[in-house]
């Protein structure tokens, strides 16, 4: 009997990354090979480098993500793979192999939205999560809320005028000369620091979007007007103006929605402090919070998974001429 067994590819950014999951929530293997220390000397994902790295890691990744899954290709019912948005060598990458597979194994396949996959990874965990439910998505390169009022069915309340979230924690980080990814970085040394530097909390006040550029620019000249302030001080004090507008946004969109569920996803949700704040404000509210693992937060494969095999039966498969696209956005 079929068990839904879905091998799902993700390959968008720096991340080469296959998981099997059944049924779009059992998770039976997720594989995610960083490309971090190859772009850790750039100071940034450098997007050539990023595609033939994943060429070179394609095939054991998805190998391995296989063997542990205790499966062979004939097991699976579906083949997908991210196809935008995100850098269009790399996702070409994915998308290539996800077709030749499915076409050699003459199994569906199914092209991914990378976004969408965010949006379901806390259902990898909580598959019975309820719906209304507003997820702050937020990564290296988005930033958004979004309504979740059925599944599959989405509206973008809001989102980044200038840097996404996560790229001004990498912004921030490079100017302190802290290296890259930021995010994590910055972090870790805000545990050790004192968030007494008052930074402004941009737009908080004002309906969903965000705006992070002029947050980090003035945390570059804090920086420069203050060259003996503790690192560990300018992290704490950043990443509690960019939590504090990140939940302060979450929570009202969610009391104005009606929404039941507060949900988090992208990297930036690996985020201690916002995990925290989270969890600490939406009971208040009378919402309910799930926080994913801090693995389902970054790229994965898993979450690809969990979106194919819900959009499969609601829209059946993707054509074999179905390309890659850098630019896709949210189905709304
Ligand atoms: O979702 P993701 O893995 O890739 C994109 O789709 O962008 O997100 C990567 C971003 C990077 O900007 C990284 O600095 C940030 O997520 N990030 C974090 C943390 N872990 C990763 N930001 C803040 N705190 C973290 N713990
Ligand atoms: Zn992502």
């Amino acid at each position: 009997m079929s068990q839904g067994l879905v091998l799902a590819i993700e390959t968008s950014c720096d991340e080469t990354a296959a998981a099997v999951v059944a049924d779009g929530k059992h998770v039976l293997s997720s594989v995610v090979s960083s490309q971090v220390d190859i772009h850790a000397r750039y100071g940034g994902v450098v997007p050539e480098v990023a595609s033939r790295a994943h060429v070179d890691l394609i095939t054991p990744v998805i190998a391995q993500a296989l063997i542990e899954a205790g499966i062979e290709h004939h097991d699976l019912d579906l083949v997908a793979a991210t196809r935008g948005p995100g850098l269009i060598g790399s996702l070409l990458v994915g998308v290539s192999a996800a077709k030749s597979l499915a076409l050699v194994w003459n199994k569906p396949f199914i092209g991914v939205n990378h976004l969408e996959g965010h949006l379901y990874s806390s259902f990898l965990e909580e598959p019975n999560l309820e719906l209304p439910m507003i997820i702050l998505l937020v990564s290296g390169g988005h930033t958004m809320l979004v309504s979740m009022d059925e599944h599959l069915t989405y509206r973008v309340l809001g989102q980044t005028l200038d840097d996404a979230a996560g790229e001004a924690y990498d912004k921030v980080a490079r100017y302190l000369g802290l290296g890259y990814p930021g995010g994590p970085i910055i972090d870790r040394l805000a545990t050790s620091g004192q968030s007494e530097i008052s930074f402004p909390r941009p737009m908080i006040g004002e309906g969903y979007d965000f705006s992070f550029s002029g947050l980090k620019t003035a945390v570059i000249n804090y920086v420069r007007k203050n060259p003996d302030e503790l690192d560990e001080n300018i992290a704490a004090s950043f990443q509690e103006a960019v939590v504090e507008v990140l939940v302060t946004k979450t929570i009202r969109a969610a009391k104005d929605e009606n929404a039941v569920s507060v949900c988090i996803g992208g990297g930036v949700a690996a985020n201690s402090r916002l995990r925290e704040a989270i969890l600490d404000a939406c009971p208040k509210e009378g919402l309910k919070p799930f926080i994913p693992s801090r693995s389902y937060c970054t790229d994965n494969a898993a979450m690809i998974g969990a979106a194919a095999w819900r959009r499969f039966h609601h829209d059946g498969p993707s054509d074999l001429a179905t390309g890659a696209d850098p630019n896709l956005r949210i189905p709304e």
